[in-house]
Formats: C-alpha cells, structure tokens, sequence
C-alpha cells in the first residue's frame, strides 16, 4: 500500500522534491503517508503511465550525423520507400524501414555573402545566420520542393531522387511567405494539387503574417489585426469536402493557429485557439479582397480544462481519417498546453471535422462595435448577411445565381467577409472536454492511430512527444484516460520536434535537435508475463498461451488473452515459478533485496516465511527493493517480493522475485550486496534516527504545505463540494450525450466512435473508484468544465444589448 502510494505520490511533486520525498521513504516514515495518499486520490490529473521505458531499453532505430542539428523536418515517400529527414544545412534520403540506413544526401548551406549580410542585419551568424530547412513537400511530379531560412532571406527549390541520389536544382526560387526567415518561428504549410499553402511571416522583423496560396494567382489574407494578430502558426489539412457533396461544396484547407485575441477585453492579449479556412477554388475577389482569400473564415478552439481561468494554447494537431468513410467521420486531435507558465498540465481534445465544418457554414459572425467612441468591441453580428454567405466557397446556390468563381462575387458579400471573418460560436472537443489530461512534461506533438484490438472493437491509440524527449501511448478506454507507457525515446531531454506515422510500414518517425528515432507502434516483448501483458492494456498486444509470450495481434493467427478495457488478466495461465536467490548477511550488517515491478501502478509488498512483513525502522520498504537495517540472527528466512496491481476487475498478485536469506559469516553471500559494512559497529543508534525522523516529519508538512500552496494537491475542502455536485453532473452528461448522438443519427453507430464518447456513466463510474493510481480519466468531471470559464473573455451576446 505505501509503496504504491509513494510511486504515486512521486508524480505529483517537482523533480526538485523527489530526491527528498526518496529520503522520507527510506527513511520509513510511512504513517504519515495515507494522508497524502487521501489528498492524491482526489487528484486525477497525475495520470502515471504504467510502465516507464528507459532509453536503453527502447530499442529505437535512430539517425544523426556529426556536426548535423534541428532535425526537425519530415516527409514521408512512402512511394520511394523513404523517409526524407530536413536538418540544419542538410537534406537525407533514409530508408523508411530503417532510418539508421541513410541511402543519400545532400548539403544545402548558405555563402559567405548571404551569410556576412544576416550578420549585418544584427543576427546571431551561429544560431539564426544558417539555412534551416523548413519545406518539404512532395509534388505531383515526383519532385519535391524544398524552402529552407536561408540565413534570414529564405529560398527555395527543386529536389529529386534518382538513381541513389539526391539533387537539388539550385532553381534558387523566392522562399517569402513559403517559408520563414527566423528560424525560431512556427510556421505551417501544405502541398494540394501542386500548390503550396504556407502560413508564415513574409517580412524579416517577422511582423507581418499571411496566410497564402502560391499558385499561378497567387492568393493571400488581409494584413488587419481581425484577420491574423501575432500568430503562432501550429499546422494545416486538407479535406475533400467536394466529394459526393450535394451542395456542391468545393475542398477546403484548414490552419491551426493561435493569436492574441481581438476580441478579449482584457488589455493584457489573452492569447487564444484558432481554427482557420480557405476555399482551394478561391481566386480572391474582383475589385474587394483582390488576390485575398474571399473565403477565409476563423473561429476559436477551445479546450476547456479543469482548474484553468485562461484559454489553453494549441501546439499542435493531428488529423485522423478512417479511409473507408467519408470525411465527414475525419477527427482532428489537438495537443492544448497553458499560456501561463504556472500550470504544468498538458491536454489532448478531439473535434469532429463536421462540427467545425458547420460552424463555418451556418454559424454566426462576429463583428466589431465601436463603444465609447475608440474601444473596440467584437459582439455576435444579429443584422442581415449578404447573399450569397460571406466566406462560403462557390456552391451550386451560388452557380444557380450566376456567380461561377469568387471573382464574380458581389462587393457587399466580399466587404462583409473582409471586416467580420471571426465566428462567433467557439468549436468544442467531442465530449466537451479533453481526451487526456496529464502533469509533467509539455506536449508537443501528437500523432494517432486506430486499433482493432482483440474484442472486436476500435480504438484510438495516441502518441505524444513530450519536451523532455519522451513519447506517451495512451488511450481513452469509454472515457477513462490510460496511459500505457512513457518511453525515453532520445537519451537527452530535447524536445520532440516532429512526429510523422507511416502506415505502409506501421512505424513512427520523431525528430528532434539531436537526432531522429523510429520506434513501432508497439513493442509486446517488453511484457515476459501474461499478467504484465494483459494488464498492460495495449491494444497492440495480447498474450499466446501456445508460446507463452506477449505478441503483437497483427502477427498472429491464434486467439491471444487481451483485455484493454477492463485489465481482466482472470484468463492467464499460472505464471512459472520464481526461482529464489541465495543471500547472505552478517549480524548488525544491511542488505538490500531488489524487486523492480515492471508497472508503476502496482504495489509491492514483502513477506517472510509466507507472512507479510510490516515495514519498520529495521524493515524499509522501497520503490525498488527492501532494505534490511542492523540484521540480527532472527533475520533469515525466505524472503518474497509480491506485486500487486488493481485492475477494474481484481487485484492481481505476481511473485517478482524471491531470495534464501542466510545470516552468517561471510562466503557464502557471493553476489550479495551487502551496504555500509561500518554499520556493524557504530550503526546509527535509536535516539539519532528518532530525531532523524522527527526532521524529515517536519519536512514533509512543509512539503505538503508548500504542494498546497503551489495548487499541486487539491484542498481537502473542495472535496465535499465536488460530492455534492456528482449526482446532477452525471445527469447532465447524460443529456449531453444524448443530443449527440440523436444528432448524429443519420451516421452508423459504429465501434470506432466508442473511445470519444466520454461514457455517460462517467461520473458515477468513477466516482467509485478509490485509486487515484489508475483513473486519469475523471477530469472534467465534477468540475464546471464544459462551460468554460473565461473571466477575460467577457462577450456580450448580441449588439442590441450595447
Ligand atoms: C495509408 O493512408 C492513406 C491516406 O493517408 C491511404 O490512402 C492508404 O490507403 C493507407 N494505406 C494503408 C496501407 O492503410
Ligand atoms: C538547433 O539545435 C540546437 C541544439 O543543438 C538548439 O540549441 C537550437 O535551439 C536549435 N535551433 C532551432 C531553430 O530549433
Ligand atoms: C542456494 O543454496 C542452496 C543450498 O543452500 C543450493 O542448493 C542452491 O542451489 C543455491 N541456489 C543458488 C541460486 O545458488
Ligand atoms: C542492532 O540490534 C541489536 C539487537 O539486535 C541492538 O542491541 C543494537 O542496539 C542495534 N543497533 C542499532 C544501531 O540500532
């Protein structure tokens, strides 16, 4: 119990203080420890992976060449089999299935001159003066093309691939508004149909935002604040909304993004989410928005997560389409992180494209009202709208009326669009909140994948690189947030730069500073048990009586054990038993035993002799091991290591590992750890570890004094408050829920949708759970997380009311 508790525990302080929470625990001062534990349990947003991969064991295929850095551009040719990689100064050619094989490259530097002129312009000539490859698209020929800084004057270019090499043409093309001219800014573009979309600043302060269309017309936003305002360009997407569309709709490209918000009161910018869109047959208008986008539209994007006043800011998005389905079906998973550096929580929220697709096209404007004669207000637009709708694309309405392309727009329609094109209505994540909500190290990419596990059902498994270079896998079992395992995917904690899956060979690709890794989507041979493999709960995996080994489901034929909704290890086979080690002690000397549990959510208990073994200043109990003090000659026995893990269903036991502990003289201890020898004369007497204790007592109030103050644990006195509220939440939920999915009717209710849907009985499920340990998924709940709570963002509803 305590030992789980304080693994739990561990999470949820600053690194800063798991070297003093370490001391407590060896220390022993394990009655003060349910307390803690009690405080945790209230605080779901720990979510501890259940395993923890160190880098060593990952087994990760990497590549990084000497002198080379910020590998951190990517594009898939799965066409070529290869996997080219954008790096500082450097283009690769690697081979997809292995990308520790480079199969080319190609150097693309700066000269002395170009280089002598950043300097001039006061740039830094080590970090900022040098090209970084920035683009890399595919085109429609089987070239790429490819941008890169440039030392602050970007540039692009032709490449291709042939005959084992890469070349690039030198063609030296403009690369502004392709690409930007700092290499530290966020940038994001698309290849579509041979025409490169890029959002980017086109000037080298850096100030001047676009959004545009490089094409033989080439198409770009409106410098106004109402249409960018200092953004951080996150990603872009492309959706084939003309397909089978009976409005005749055309093709759409989407842009995450986020900004200061023109329309927040507050003087301070509140920085917010953004979602963007441009028709792909826009040609800008006639006389109005000539070469602008007719059809550019924005709305806020929001992630509403528990305990925060200020809007969370995306970073990053993935776009998940079933291919057999429309795209209508297509999901757009966003990582949020806080704009205040004051919360350490990072989130996952999921949107149906549909949602954002039918704000844009029937939702409410926004519109800015001039209040007390210079402040600018932007309230809902409630006066008549122009026909045909401001920003929609050409549909068949318009086609009817005459108008065949946006260069036949009416001037009204194109001066509406170019002073409102904010909505009004803010997109909201399926379920109102977020899919996954954890503490430690900032998201920073995200890609997803859909399983097939062995119940029939689909899930979706995301994978989240960290700033630490860490990668997440987690999942949102109806509602329940898991997180399966945090792998150490780069030996140093660089931050993962970019995160790319290929589903011709089922692997993922990161990049970082340093290097790029690929590791498969799954890795079941980390599991040696059927118990560590079920509890495991990865859809990827199950275990094969018939070899008795944890596999992965795509490889086998056989019908494996797997249970990742419930943890159900009830049909494992008796594990072989453990085969004890021989250790020996001299009397008043220390010896730790060492028992590793391979999941962090378990708890390891001790016993002697077939009797649990009560932890006490002789007997420490640690997160790896027991640590025997002053033995005496009653101390020897056969001494077991359990590990017990709580699944939905039951506890499971496992033996970890079992030693035959002589006391004796030395000799026949070989391979003993036998610590602090000089403890057998001058050990530390009673009083001294009483005081010792009494200390480390005062410390850890200190400690918790302090998590309390810093908002890490929850105050007892929210609790009841919290109880109080669950009956009617669950009830709202359900309400909730239900609209969905009467409005979602007319679409087959299939299995797929089932991770999203965040369970109905949610609540009260979790309500019932009395281990913080294993429920990350209880977020929201209980809190007023689907009305976000915006104090800054104070809108008033409708003109009239000014
Ligand atoms: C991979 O995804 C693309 C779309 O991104 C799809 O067209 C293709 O069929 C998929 N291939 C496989 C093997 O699933
Ligand atoms: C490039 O990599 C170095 C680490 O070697 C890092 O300090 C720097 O910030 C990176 N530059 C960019 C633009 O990411
Ligand atoms: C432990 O010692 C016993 C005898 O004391 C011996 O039979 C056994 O083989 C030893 N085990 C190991 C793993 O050395
Ligand atoms: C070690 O244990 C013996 C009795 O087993 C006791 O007399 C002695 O005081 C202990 N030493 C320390 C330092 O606790």
């Amino acid at each position: 119990m305590e030992a789980s508790s304080a693994v739990g525990r561990r999470k949820f302080l600053p690194s800063r203080n798991k070297g003093a929470m370490h001391l407590l625990l060896s220390l022993g001062v394990f009655w003060l420890l349910p307390l803690a534990l009690a405080l945790e349990e209230d605080s779901p947003l720990g979510c501890v992976p259940r395993k923890t991969v160190p880098h060593h064991k990952v087994n990760a295929r990497v590549f990084h060449e000497k002198g080379v850095f910020n590998y951190s551009t990517m594009l898939l040719r799965e066409d070529l089999a290869l996997l080219m990689l954008g790096a500082r100064e450097a283009v690769y050619a690697l081979d997809l299935n292995d990308i520790s094989k480079k199969l080319a490259s190609v150097k693309w530097g700066v000269t002395q001159q170009q280089k002598a002129e950043c300097e001039n312009k006061g740039k830094d000539p080590e970090r900022e003066c040098k090209n970084y490859i920035r683009t890399l698209h595919k085109m429609e020929d089987n070239r790429m093309y490819v941008c890169g800084t440039n030392a602050f004057d970007p540039e692009c270019d032709y490449m291709s691939y042939a005959d084992g090499k890469l070349t690039l043409e030198n063609k030296g093309e403009d690369g502004k508004g392709k690409c930007p001219f700092d290499p530290f800014q966020r940038y994001a573009s698309i290849m579509v149909d041979n025409d490169l979309y890029s959002a980017t600043s086109i000037n080298f302060l850096g100030s001047e935002p676009i959004l545009t269309r490089s094409s033989p017309v080439s198409i770009r936003t409106e410098f106004k604040t109402s249409w960018l305002n200092e953004p951080s360009f996150v990603s872009m997407a492309q959706m084939p909304e003309s397909e089978e569309n009976e409005e005749g709709d055309d093709d759409k490209v989407y842009l995450f993004f986020s900004e200061r918000a023109v329309e927040s009161d507050c003087l301070n910018k509140l920085v917010v989410s953004r979602v963007a869109r441009v028709c792909k047959g826009d040609l800008g208008g006639q006389r109005t928005l000539q070469k602008k986008w007719t059809s550019f539209l924005k709305a806020r994007i929001d992630c509403p997560v528990l305990e925060s006043q200020l809007p969370y800011v995306i970073q990053d998005t993935y776009l998940w389409c079933d291919p057999q389905r429309p795209w209508k079906n297509c999901l757009f998973y966003a990582i949020f992180t806080p704009q205040s550096h004051t919360s350490d929580l990072s989130a996952v929220c999921a949107y149906r494209v549909s949602d954002i697709s039918r704000e844009f096209a029937e939702g409410k404007y926004k519109t800015p009202v001039t209040v007390e004669t210079s402040f600018v207000k932007w309230v809902m637009y409630s006066g008549d709208v122009p026909s045909p709708r401001p920003g929609a694309c050409i549909n068949n309405e318009a086609r009817k009326a005459g108008i065949t392309q946006t260069l036949d727009l009416p001037d009204q329609t194109l001066q509406f669009i170019k002073d409102r094109p904010l909505m009004d209505q803010a997109i909201q994540p399926i379920g109102e909140k977020p899919v996954l909500v954890r503490r430690g190290a900032t998201f920073t990419r995200i890609v997803v994948n859909q399983m097939q596990a062995a119940d029939g059902e689909k899930y979706h498994v995301m994978f989240i690189g960290t700033e630490e270079g860490t990668m997440l896998k987690a999942a949102n079992y109806d509602g329940e947030m898991f997180i399966i395992e945090e792998t150490q995917l780069f030996q140093t904690p660089e931050p993962i730069k970019i995160l790319k899956f290929s589903n011709v060979t089922g692997q993922l690709y990161a990049g970082s500073h340093h290097g790029a890794a690929q590791i498969p989507l799954a890795n079941c041979e980390r599991s040696s048990s059927c118990m560590d493999c079920v509890l495991t709960r990865d859809p990827y995996c199950g275990w094969d009586r018939a070899v008795g080994k944890c596999v992965a489901l795509s490889n086998s034929q056989r019908e494996l054990i797997q249970s990742v909704k419930e943890g159900d290890a009830s049909l494992c086979p008796d594990a072989d038993p453990v085969k004890p080690m021989n250790r020996s002690i001299w009397p008043g000397g220390n010896q730790k035993l060492s028992c590793s549990s391979p999941s962090n959510l378990a708890k390891t208990l001790w016993e002697r002799d077939h009797h649990p073994l009560t932890p006490s200043a002789h007997f420490q109990i640690l997160q790896d091991g027991l640590l025997i003090l002053n033995a005496s000659d009653s101390d020897g026995g056969r001494y077991r290591c359990l590990s017990v893990e709580r699944s939905k269903t039951e506890d499971y036991t496992t033996t970890v590992a079992e030693y035959q502990l002589t006391v004796g003289p030395a000799g026949s201890g070989k391979g003993g750890h036998t610590l602090f020898p000089q403890a057998q004369t001058d050990g530390p007497s009673v009083a001294g570890l009483q005081a010792v204790v009494g200390l480390l007592v005062v410390s850890l109030l200190v400690l918790l004094a302090w998590n309390f103050y810093k908002g890490h644990l929850p105050l007892p006195c929210k609790c009841g408050k919290k109880s109080s509220k669950q009956a009617q939440e669950a009830h709202e939920d359900g309400v909730v829920n239900s609209t969905v999915q009467h409005q979602e009717a007319q679409r087959p209710a299939v299995a797929e949708e089932k991770p999203l849907v965040l369970g109905i009985d949610n609540g009260s499920s979790h309500n019932n759970h009395t281990r913080g340990e294993a429920v990350c998924g209880a977020v929201g709940e209980g809190s007023d997380a689907p009305s976000v709570n915006l104090p800054t963002l104070q809108y008033i509803d409708d003109e009239s009311e000014i």
